[in-house]
């Protein structure tokens, strides 16, 4: 897809329509986009390349913009196959080409490829610059942004930031959809461990004059800059983004389903504006993951199984756990037909987080909701929703 930067700035990435499931796990329907980019100037700077995947046609895009001319420096800003796939095509396309990173991508950069000693390379260091001619590149360290070695990229005369992974978004280029639903998913599911290195770029980015965000994933960011940056701002300070309720369901034959319709029924009557109800068995996980940190209330409805919970739900816990889900309130309900188990399960993962309240008591039911069960429903509907006040 053409896109458009600046005279000088010239976008060469590519859009994967064909990869099954981004780094083997997220499903992306409607793709995800590798972004490079070029400064044309006296001195000529690729930033990143792309994903081995689509080397051939990253290369087409890099030579019609080089219009013959070589370029001088490749800036890595991060490591990842999605981004560094292409480096060894071009050392072979152009061997004398200086290679731009920090000493931790210089450390990591032979695990993926053999680099031929000859290799020119120039390691930067926090705020240290690069004078491309009238355009002038400096270097701010990210690490864990999502790898140990990423860097951002301020770019001073058309004031860019090439933000690595930071602001990226799954979905091709061409596409036609509300940024924050898939720059979301994409953030928890693939930043959200760190929110605390995230709060540190935005800190430095704060203090820069940013007109131009190019990320390596999703569109060029060129208006409205803070509604992306709050965004991130609430993202990573795991601050709740919406007051709602996600209803996480893990029902083998359908009846704990049914007793989380009925709650969802309930706190809609008893006035609670958003509530979101999940099929962890079926729905996408990254996007049920998406919305336990999007709203600042969730129960959990489970099965008991092996005298633990039904995998499915001990799966989504496990990645609210790595991606360090707090600040918010959780209540519990269970199901269990000789020995329900499913909800002691579930507590002691929770009181593994830190800083998430947990709904007492926790609702069971045997098998299948039944009048005697109501007045427990009632209760925790009652309770998640004065937890939201
Ligand atoms: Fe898009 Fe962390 O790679």
């Amino acid at each position: 897809m053409k896109v458009t930067i600046s005279d000088a700035v010239k976008y060469i990435g590519v859009d994967d329509r064909d990869i099954d499931l981004f780094e083997s796990q997220y499903v992306v329907p409607n793709g995800v986009s590798y972004n490079s980019y070029l400064i044309l100037d006296e001195k000529i700077a690729v930033m990143d390349t792309v994903d081995a995947r689509k080397t051939a046609e990253w290369e087409t895009n890099l030579k019609a913009e080089l219009g013959g001319r070589k370029p001088d420096y490749l800036v890595i800003s991060h490591l990842e196959p999605d981004h560094a796939g292409s480096i060894a095509c071009l050392l072979s396309l152009y061997p004398e080409i200086t290679l731009v990173g920090n000493a931790k991508t210089f450390q990591m950069l032979p695990q993926f490829m053999a680099v031929n000693p000859d290799t020119q390379m120039i390691t930067v260091k926090e705020g240290d610059t690069l004078s491309l001619g009238t355009h002038t590149l400096s270097f701010y360290m990210a690490p864990m942004v999502h790898w140990p070695e990423v860097m951002v990229t301020y770019e001073s005369s058309e004031k860019i930031l090439f933000s690595a992974d930071g602001f990226g978004k799954f979905g091709a280029l061409d596409t036609d959809e509300d940024w924050a639903c898939e720059a979301r998913r994409y953030y928890f599911n693939i930043v959200g461990k760190y929110g605390m290195p995230v709060q540190a770029l935005l800190k430095k980015a704060a203090g820069l004059d940013i007109a131009v965000i190019c990320p390596l994933h999703g569109p060029i960011l060129k208006e409205d800059l803070g509604y992306y940056v709050n965004l991130y701002q609430t993202w990573s300070s795991y601050t709740p983004e919406n007051k709602g309720v996600l209803i996480a369901v893990a029902s083998i034959h359908g009846n704990t389903a049914k007793a989380a319709k009925k709650l969802e029924q309930l706190l809609i009557e008893k006035g609670e504006e958003k509530v979101v109800v999940s099929d962890l068995a079926r729905d996408d996980m990254a996007e049920v993951i998406e919305d336990a940190f999007r709203y600042d209330r969730m129960i959990l409805a489970a099965s008991s199984y092996d005298a633990g919970v039904f995998p499915c739900m001990q799966d989504f816990l496990h990645h609210l756990k790595a991606k360090a889900y707090q600040k918010r309130t959780v209540g519990i309900l269970e199901n269990g037909s000789w020995a329900p188990s499913a909800g002691k399960t579930m507590k002691a993962i929770l009181e593994t987080m830190t800083n998430v309240t947990l709904l007492e008591p926790m609702v069971t039911i045997r098998s299948t909701l039944k009048e005697e069960n109501m007045a427990d429903l009632e209760a925790l509907a009652d309770a998640i929703i004065a937890a939201g006040k």
